[in-house]
């Protein structure tokens, strides 16, 4: 591990309040990873702020009937004010309208400017005649020509989560007045990319296997194939920081030219605001880092090219900067088995959670650590919420440090007993604790937050275990010594623990610490087999530290969530919408295994005792076969003879009520749960293959 640590969490739009699927995506890993590296003893800089520029603000700023300014007041104080609440421990969280912002962003385009490092171009760029403006990114929707999504922007797909340039959307429109634009000439300044390529594949390819898969996927994609393409960095647009170039009239850096240089910024900012304004430089500057420090950028997987690719070239380009040494990217949370969504108002967002669970953030910050989509898309569900808390929480964690201040205060008067019978278990226990430091240290190093949690807990359940073995309460009056060392050895594993989860639940370590009366320990100590706890030292207030979470309160939970869907799906006249999240991704040469057909339904019979199939006889062009189906709840046998269908041909045969089914007919399933054929063409004969 380096000397030094620049942390880095993406910067979230200004644009609106934020979420669990932010939270887990970046903001919590980032946290646990930072507090820690702080336990550590590491010197570590955590920076964030809010991303002010942008279509993004400026569609919202139209939307709520503000001025861009108003809008990105309001959602920086919001944000930051929910990332507080939620123990997000930056050291700095600035925003990219400051002028120290724009003089940073400027500075790096003037330099690249100056360098002749820019491509000036006059290109064709969609113009939305009606509203008489260019559409930029944002303002440009239409068809993703990747994922068929039909609301993709023309910088990006966030359903697929593909960058985009506006002229890959298929049926481009106006997100202004849903006009189909005109091209109209315009001058911008590109970023050669192409110039770069050799770099960036030594910098990934070469030199960051190390990255998770998924962000090392693709890049990897974005690499080969048809190679990077020169990008514009500039933008017709009146809301941003201003191409600091003659005749750049009414033109503005593009966000992501301008957004992650708002790292660089904060830090600058934090070191002014602690009164030595060049100590922001070994955080990024290649002398100064002296090889000692690493730069860690936490970001959700739609911002994967820009962190490992767009922003590496500018820092390349500019060349004194130091580049991202990791860049963790989560996939996405799913809520309740759906795709989050700020406009359906399917979300649960941060601050209405703290009004309906005051004071229990870090259930919150447990449970998304539990479920972090960290290897892919995950599932927030509040029967999965309930159950962590009541089963883990408060069942595992909080169940042992009660026993154990209870039984303490009981026999001690609340104080710390003497080690005055010890035996081999409590050694070994005590070992344990040095063990779980070492193995949960290694998995957050490693970016595996939920196997360090996981090992955590594991650690009070051999409490709980220990306990439940030894049985004090009941040596008590035979054997007191006996208990005294017992308690101390549990005193000593509840004292671990407040350290240990401290990274994933920092409330409530805070909370721990005064119940036990300890100053604050660190992870070292754990490592270095510190003892913890003093015989004689009284303990503090016994507090609750959760509390059981009822099926009525996630029942209201679910039914507020739906019903609040519900109504914002009547305002915009949509029906309730059951489109499943998209599965992950599969390559190629997986969906060419497969081979179907066209095929026509001969013959259709009940399957005795079976409710729901049918027996059929399918004509696949290739031969006559059997399969049987779990159709018969919608279909009568006779009503599909002459069916034109789509049959998997080569799906392995399996026996159903001893019949052996020689493929699948494929169906789609409508929003009730009914089965629909998928149909073939009167015009295309029978084994017809389908691609
Ligand atoms: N605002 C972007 C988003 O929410 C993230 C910007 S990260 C930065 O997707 F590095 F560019 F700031
Ligand atoms: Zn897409």
């Amino acid at each position: 591990m380096n000397k030094r640590n620049t942390v880095t969490a993406a910067l979230p739009y200004a644009n609106g309040p934020v979420h669990i699927g932010h939270l887990a995506g970046a903001y919590l890993p980032a946290d646990i990873y930072v507090r820690y590296l702080r336990s550590l003893g590491k010197e570590v800089l955590f920076i964030c702020g809010t991303d002010e520029h942008g279509v993004a603000i400026t569609l919202k700023a139209r939307k709520e009937g503000l001025t861009s300014q108003q809008v990105v007041d309001k959602y920086h104080l919001q944000i930051r004010e929910s990332f507080q609440q939620f123990g997000i421990s930056f050291d700095v969280f600035s925003r990219t309208t400051h002028d120290l912002h724009h003089q940073t962003a400027a500075g790096f385009f003037r330099k690249f400017y100056d360098e002749g490092k820019f491509i000036e171009k006059e290109t064709d760029q969609y113009f939305d005649p009606e509203a008489g403006q260019f559409l930029a990114d944002r303002y440009i929707i239409g068809t993703c020509p990747k994922c068929d999504f039909d609301k993709a922007y023309g910088d990006q797909c966030e359903s697929c989560g593909t960058s985009l340039s506006p002229s890959d959307l298929k049926s481009p429109r106006s997100a202004l007045s849903g006009a189909t634009p005109i091209l109209k000439p315009t001058k911008h300044w590109f970023l050669p990319l192409d110039q770069y390529q050799k770099a960036l594949e030594h910098y990934v390819l070469d030199n960051h296997q190390d990255w998770k898969p998924n962000v090392y996927g693709q890049c990897k994609s974005w690499l080969i194939g048809d190679g990077l393409q020169p990008r514009s960095m500039t933008r017709d647009l009146d809301w941003g920081v201003k191409v600091p170039v003659e005749g750049a009239d009414g033109k503005v850096l593009y966000v992501w030219f301008d957004a992650p240089l708002g790292y660089i910024t904060a830090t600058k900012e934090w070191a002014i605001q602690k009164g030595d304004p060049d100590a922001w430089k070994k955080y990024w500057l290649k002398e100064e880092a002296n090889g000692e420090t690493s730069l860690v950028c936490f970001i959700g997987k739609d911002n994967i090219v820009f962190h490992c690719l767009i922003f590496p070239a500018i820092l390349m380009g500019h060349g004194d900067y130091i580049l991202p040494d990791q860049v963790p990217a989560n996939e996405f949370l799913n809520l309740e088995g759906q795709k989050i969504s700020t406009s359906r108002d399917w979300a649960v967002w941060l601050h209405t959670y703290l009004e309906e669970f005051p004071g229990q953030a870090d259930v919150l910050r447990f449970v998304l650590a539990s479920t972090m989509p960290e290897t892919k898309d995950n599932d927030f569900t509040w029967k999965d919420f309930q159950a962590r808390n009541n089963n883990e929480l408060l069942a595992i964690y909080g169940n042992f440090v009660n026993r154990v201040l209870v039984l303490t205060e009981k026999y001690f008067h609340r104080q710390v007993p003497e080690n005055l019978k010890p035996e081999a278990q409590d050694d070994h226990l005590r070992q344990l604790i040095r063990v779980t430091a070492e193995n949960a240290g290694k998995s957050i190093e490693q970016y595996r937050f939920r196997e360090a949690l996981a090992t955590v807990m594991d650690l009070a359940r051999a409490g709980n275990k220990y306990l439940a073995d030894l049985e004090p309460w009941k040596l008590w009056k035979s054997d007191p010594d006996r208990v005294a060392s017992i308690l101390l050895t549990a005193l000593e594993v509840s004292s671990a623990l407040s350290v240990l989860f401290e990274p994933f639940l920092p409330e409530t370590s805070h909370k721990l610490n005064q119940m036990l009366g300890i100053a604050r320990f660190n992870w070292n100590d754990l490592l270095h087999a510190k003892t913890l706890v003093f015989p004689g030292h009284p303990l503090g207030e016994i507090a609750l530290m959760f509390q059981k979470i009822e099926d009525d309160t996630i029942q209201a939970q679910i039914r507020k969530l739906e019903a609040r869907s519900a109504e914002i799906q009547q305002e915009q006249g949509l029906t309730k919408s059951v489109v499943q999240p998209q599965k992950d991704l599969i390559d190629f040469e997986s969906f060419s295994k497969m081979d179907i057909r066209t095929a026509k339904i001969l013959e259709a019979i009940k399957v005795p005792k079976a409710d729901k199939l049918l027996q059929l006889k399918v004509d696949t062009g290739l031969d006559q076969r059997t399969i049987v189906s779990g159709i018969a709840e919608y279909f009568k046998p006779e009503e599909i003879i002459g069916q034109e269908v789509l049959v998997l041909v080569n799906l392995a045969p399996r026996k159903l009520k001893g019949i052996e089914s020689q493929g699948m007919i494929l169906m789609a399933e409508g929003p009730d749960g009914r089965l629909y054929f998928v149909k073939g063409s009167a015009e295309i004969p029978s084994g017809m293959s389908v691609r």
